[in-house]
């Protein structure tokens, strides 16, 4: 951590890249499967919660949240490609610090209207209407040169279908700097004994239908090119959550 610290450039930040785009649609497999959790106003209001994220993630959200932030430095600029309910991005940007810089991207305008309240009080960080798969690459995007020191990625990965997992773990790995680094935090394959993989497993097959890809694919397969960067993975809480750490040569 100290490495990437060390090189990168802290200070004042650029402005973001990105610029909110009106005309992004809602992908299917949100509107499909996740209308009721992250598009439906009034249950993005009940869900909002720091507890609701601790009793969805059996208790970890905090130690998870602790693990992803350690990998990074105080003064980085980073970019957080999907909200996440209760404090998790005021507490990004507070552990960044003023002198970091921290965007949040979501394709749905009611998380960016929520997440932008949220944030209010930090003037370093940013929260704009973008799309996770296409941040690089689409066309009618308005980015500048610049990349991030850092990806902060929680538990975004097991809600998107295949096809775009890889688009997304591409399109995060194109946006940072060299020596920076794509912090991936989510779902794994649990031992075989875990007491709670019974009940993971009945909640994957009847809520999540594209998070057990997880438990079958390391996250570096959705890279296109995965041998550019070099992982590291640690698991918790028996195996069910996984870090997963892919930096950049320099
Ligand atoms: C980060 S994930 C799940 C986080 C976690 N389960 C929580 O407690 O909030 C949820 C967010 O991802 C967003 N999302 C889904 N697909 C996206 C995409 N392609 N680009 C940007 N945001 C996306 C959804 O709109 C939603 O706000």
């Amino acid at each position: 951590m100290d490495a990437i610290a060390n090189n990168v450039n802290v200070g004042p930040r650029r402005p973001s890249q990105y610029r909110d785009k009106s005309n992004l649609e809602i992908p299917n497999y949100l509107r499909d499967t996740y209308n009721w959790a992250y598009l439906n106003p009034r249950n993005v209001a009940l869900l909002d919660h720091e507890l609701i994220v601790s009793v969805i993630l059996w208790g970890q959200h905090r130690r998870l949240q602790r693990a992803a932030f350690s990998e990074l430095a105080p003064g980085l600029s980073v970019l957080q490609p999907a909200a996440v309910y209760g404090d998790f991005s005021p507490a990004l940007a507070r552990h960044l610090g003023p002198r970091g810089h921290l965007d949040v991207t979501d394709i749905a305008p009611v998380q960016v209207a929520n997440c932008r309240k949220k944030l209010e009080a930090f003037p370093h960080a940013t929260v704009q209407h973008a799309d996770a798969r296409s941040l690089h690459s689409n066309a009618d995007a308005t980015i500048a040169p610049d990349l991030y020191d850092a990806v902060c990625c929680y538990f975004l990965l097991h809600e998107l279908p295949i096809d775009c997992k890889h688009e997304v773990v591409d399109a995060l790995l194109a946006n940072i700097v060299p020596g920076g680094r794509v912090v991936f935090v989510d779902y794994h394959k649990p031992h075989w004994a875990h007491p709670l993989k019974p009940v993971t497993s009945v909640i994957f097959d009847s809520l999540e239908p594209f998070a057990k890809d997880l438990w079958h694919n390391d996250v570096a397969s959705y890279a296109s090119e995965p041998s550019r960067f070099s992982w590291r993975t640690d698991l918790y809480f028996g195996g069910l959550f996984q870090k997963v750490v892919a930096e950049r040569p320099r």
